[in-house]
């Protein structure tokens, strides 16, 4: 049998003791993720693709994202700012860091 790290069962288990949501319990979503959904980013991005070749580097795609929060008022903190980008980077993006 594969060995879970106790790491990774414990914070399995914070999550499942926080919020009884099995999806969290089977996969843990990218903290990113949870931000794009929650803030409700695909309402004008499904419209407008994200496009690596106009936002062409790391540090721009966390000015964009900068950008829109700062312009819709929806008030992220700078790690989660962060986070979306690793996260949209990881998606759509891939530029190096
Ligand atoms: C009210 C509509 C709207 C919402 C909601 C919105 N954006 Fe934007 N976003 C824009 C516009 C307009 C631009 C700049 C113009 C363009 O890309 O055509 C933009 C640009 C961007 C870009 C750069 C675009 C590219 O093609 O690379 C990123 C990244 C981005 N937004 C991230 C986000 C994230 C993350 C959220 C959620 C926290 C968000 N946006 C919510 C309208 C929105």
């Amino acid at each position: 049998m594969k060995k879970i790290p106790f790491k990774t069962l414990s914070l399995s288990m914070a999550i499942f003791s926080q919020a009884l949501i099995p999806q969290a319990v089977m996969a843990e979503p990218h903290p990113g993720k949870v931000l794009h959904d929650d803030n409700n980013c695909m309402r004008c991005h499904a419209e407008k693709p994200y496009n690596p070749t106009k936002t062409d580097s790391f540090p721009k795609l966390i000015k964009s994202i900068r950008f829109c929060n700062d312009n819709l008022g929806i008030g992220l903190f700078d790690d989660e700012i962060e986070e979306l980008a690793d996260y949209l980077n990881n998606t759509y993006y891939q530029h190096s860091k």
